[in-house]
């Protein structure tokens, strides 16, 4: 990877020097002006300290929901930020606005949506903020019902919109219990749920269409945080490498859709995206700038989103890796996910065979969560067993493995394995993000790492 960027990096400056020979030459202001040798001393510097960081882009980390970009959004990125355009006004970056517009339309095709509005984001808590606030002027006085397993910004979002936030307890999948939803919206005023299809801890799916059956039956709005199991549509085809069609199938008739491109869309920080089915909720947005939207009648994203300045470079990095991988179900980005879901399979399997380990439910996506099994079977000792094998494997100078830490509701295990002494409400386990294709040819090595640790 590293060898191609290299290879390419003096294209992209070619390319920044003929867009700049347009213009009239000039010459950058001496107060900018820095030393080579400074700048290089000072770079190595920053090279140094950046030294201190955890192996994302290697295997033997399959810890939490991180991994470098690809190296075509690396370029993607690079090539646009010399320019630098903001995506809030078609005045500030024409080109990367018109190609974020191409760019949310392929993404609501991927979902089954005939007519869509929608954007990128900053992020993927971003994007929930603005799915929640359109909710919020769709049914402003109405409650919203997420899971207890969905992601922390959803309470936190309804505080920053004054919402009242219910939660529904999962069942012992860590999935929305859905009888506990109809119940709720017996005795509530539900006006939106928050379905989550890739739960951040357990990657757990929420059974979307019976949710969207009790929306369509208790009149509330649906609103799908696939953050980050959302390019798992690609691959929703039930088969022995896919993930259950049902659920993301009946995401067309989700009201709105959150995806996160900088999780598995092999995108830097900074690029979320928000969709919505009904073009109609522009109207929530009307609002005055009277700096902006002068160069263009055409719509400008600003017009139609919460955040102002946006990386027009994130829709560029984004622009150049789907023509790189595209949104195909066995080749392209689908032929990266399947190797994520096969690893986490093939690891789950090991793990069921295994008896210093054990699942605590089998992965729906790519996320695979287990504890040490080789001790006693109560919630405090399976919890200290975690805490020690995630410090030593992380520790280990000659073979390290980067693991993460999940505290569970005890009963969670408990539901599938009735002999754990539940002396804790929470229990410690163990958690591993496999959302690099690599980690498919990886898993045996790592499983092995985990029972050698155990074993020892
Ligand atoms: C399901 C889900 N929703 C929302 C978020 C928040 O997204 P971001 O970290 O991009 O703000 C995450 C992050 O992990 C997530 O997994």
């Amino acid at each position: 990877m590293l060898d191609q960027l290299a290879d390419l990096l003096t294209d992209i400056v070619e390319g920044q020097r003929e867009f700049q020979a347009r213009w009239l030459p000039y010459h950058q202001d001496a107060s900018l002006t820095v030393d080579s040798a400074a700048l290089r001393e000072g770079a190595a510097a920053l090279q140094e300290r950046l030294q201190d960081n955890y192996p994302f882009f290697h295997p033997m980390y399959a810890g939490q929901m991180l991994k470098p970009p690809h190296q075509a959004a690396v370029l993607g990125y690079l090539a646009a930020m010399l320019i630098n355009p903001n995506n809030h006004a078609l005045d500030g970056g024409p080109a990367t606005g018109q190609i974020e517009k191409e760019l949310t339309a392929e993404l609501a095709r991927m979902y089954g949506y005939a007519e869509h509005l929608g954007h990128l984001t900053s992020s993927g808590t971003i994007a929930n903020l603005e799915a929640l606030w359109v909710a919020r002027r769709e049914h402003p006085e109405r409650a919203v019902a997420f899971s207890e397993q969905a992601h922390y910004t959803h309470s936190r979002m309804c505080e920053v919109l004054g919402l009242r936030a219910v939660e529904v307890p999962s069942d012992s999948q860590g999935r929305m219990d859905t009888e506990a939803l109809h119940q709720l919206c017996l005795s509530e005023d539900i006006g939106t749920v928050v379905a989550t299809l890739g739960t951040t801890a357990l990657g757990a799916l929420d059974p979307l269409p019976r949710i969207l059956e009790l929306g369509a039956r208790h009149g509330f709005r649906v609103h799908v945080d696939a953050a980050y199991g959302g390019f798992f549509r690609l691959v929703a085809d039930d088969s022995t490498d896919g993930v259950d069609a049902a659920a993301f199938a009946a995401m067309a008739q989700a009201d709105s859709i959150v995806v996160d491109p900088h999780k598995h869309g092999l995108q830097p920080y900074g690029c979320g995206c928000v969709l919505f089915r009904d073009p109609a909720v522009g109207r929530h947005y009307v609002h005055d700038s009277p700096y902006t939207y002068f160069t263009s009648d055409e719509l400008h994203l600003g017009e139609i989103s919460l955040e102002c300045s946006r990386a027009g470079a994130s829709a560029a990095a984004l622009w150049l890796t789907l023509r790189m991988l595209p949104l195909h179900t066995d080749t392209g980005l689908g032929a990266v996910l399947r190797r994520c879901r096969r690893a986490a399979l093939d690891w789950s399997e090991r793990i069921r065979t295994s008896d210093r380990v054990a699942l605590v439910l089998e992965p729906s996506l790519d996320i695979v969560v287990f504890f040490p099994d080789n001790g006693p079977r109560s919630a405090s000792a399976i919890s200290a067993r975690s805490d020690a094998l995630f410090e030593e494997t992380m520790s280990d100078e000659e073979n390290p493995l980067y693991l993460s830490k999940l505290r569970v509701k005890t009963a969670l295990l408990t539901a599938r394995y009735p002999d754990i002494e539940a002396d804790a409400e929470w229990t410690t386990v163990l958690r591993s993000v496999l959302m690099k294709p690599e980690h498919a040819d990886w898993v045996e090595r790592i499983h092995a790492t985990v029972e050698e640790r155990l074993g020892a």
